[in-house]
């Protein structure tokens, strides 16, 4: 349980105003609730899974949040240029002067941030627990340049702040693309982000259809503008429960942290998310890291597993046969 925000309120280090909308910018999942005035609490999460149980916890959220907030409270992001976005969104949802609350952990950068808005404004006092800090700002007369996100375009394709591989292909990606010869029918991208590997799937006539799943709300965003073409449909879900097709083909670069650390386990949910999307004939195609364990899985839900390449630290692997579950 994240507790260090409801510890900072309970203590008085950082004050919520008595009336009017709190919004919360990206809380973590377990974000302990103690202390927050839910009927006033608006809470934006971009990320399914953590949009999804927030809800389920009876937090108002939704994946984007907009307009004038009594308060707001910004919690850190891995990627620095996204929190400084949450914060230039913050700053203008209170207005010059507004009350804002920092929460977020030293693995999030939290120190160096602190220092970068001592530079910008006035910051109350820093209560430190758990190995991170929570602090309130007064908002500046003006959002500091740059800190706001403006989707860009790198090698040809619109990215944003935060989302995977923001400033440019992925070279396991790219590798995979050089692997999509026989792709063809129903396609299921798995983890699309902003679509590259979607884009490359649609470069063939044989292709019908391309379902990109996603759980990041900004990527699917920017796949949204990168992926025109009318065969493709785009879904914000949590691809490890998603429920679709059967799909002919799943083209995936799965994700391999949940944190900092590298976590291969949402990895095998996602080998095991494709099996169950495929069709008995159908194939799966991925990228990993080549250190990364997903043997064992694959050998759990396909009956057959080939490497077809082994470059430069990446490996493609294409899957066939899936198993079915026992009901
Ligand atoms: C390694 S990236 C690959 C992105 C894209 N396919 C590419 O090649 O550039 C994995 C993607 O999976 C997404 N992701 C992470 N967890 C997810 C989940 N539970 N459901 C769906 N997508 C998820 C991430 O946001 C990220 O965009």
């Amino acid at each position: 349980m994240s507790a260090r925000l409801s510890l900072a309120l309970s203590g008085g280090s950082v004050i919520l105003p008595d009336t009017g909308r709190i919004v919360l910018l990206r809380p973590p999942a377990d974000l302990d609730l103690d202390g927050l005035p839910l009927d006033r609490v608006a809470a934006e999460h971009g990320f399914c899974p953590d949009h999804d149980a927030l809800s389920a916890r009876g937090v108002a959220v939704s994946p984007q949040q907009a307009g004038p907030a009594a308060a707001v409270v910004v919690f850190a992001a891995r990627a620095k240029a996204l929190t400084l976005d949450l914060l230039a969104r913050g700053f203008a949802m209170v207005g010059p002067g507004g009350p804002l609350i920092v929460d977020g952990a030293k693995s999030e950068g939290i120190d160096s941030l602190l220092k970068t808005l001592r530079k910008v404004c006035a910051v109350g006092e820093v209560y430190s627990k758990a190995h991170g800090k929570c602090f309130a700002v007064t908002a500046p007369a003006a959002v500091p340049a740059g800190w706001a996100a403006v989707p860009g375009r790198v090698d040809g394709f619109v990215t944003t702040a935060g989302v995977f591989s923001a400033d440019g292909i992925d070279p396991g990606s790219a590798l995979l693309a050089g692997h999509l010869g026989a792709v063809s029918g129903k396609v299921c991208d798995l983890g699309a982000g902003w679509g590259y590997l979607a884009t490359r799937i649609l470069a063939s006539d044989k292709v019908r259809q391309v379902a990109l799943v996603e759980a990041e709300h900004a990527a699917l965003d920017c796949a949204r503008a990168n992926v025109t073409d009318a065969r493709a449909t785009f879904h914000w879900a949590d691809a490890t429960t998603w429920t679709g097709g059967p799909f002919d083909y799943v083209v995936t670069n799965p994700p391999f942290h949940t944190s900092r650390k590298a976590d291969p386990a949402l990895g095998r949910a996602f080998v095991q998310a494709a099996a169950r999307l495929l069709s008995p004939r159908g194939r799966l195609l991925m990228v990993a890291n080549r250190h990364l364990p997903y043997e064992a899985t694959l050998a759990e839900v396909f009956a057959e597993s080939v490497v077809r390449a082994d470059v430069s630290g990446y490996k493609v692997i294409e899957a066939t046969r899936p198993k079915r579950r026992q009901p």
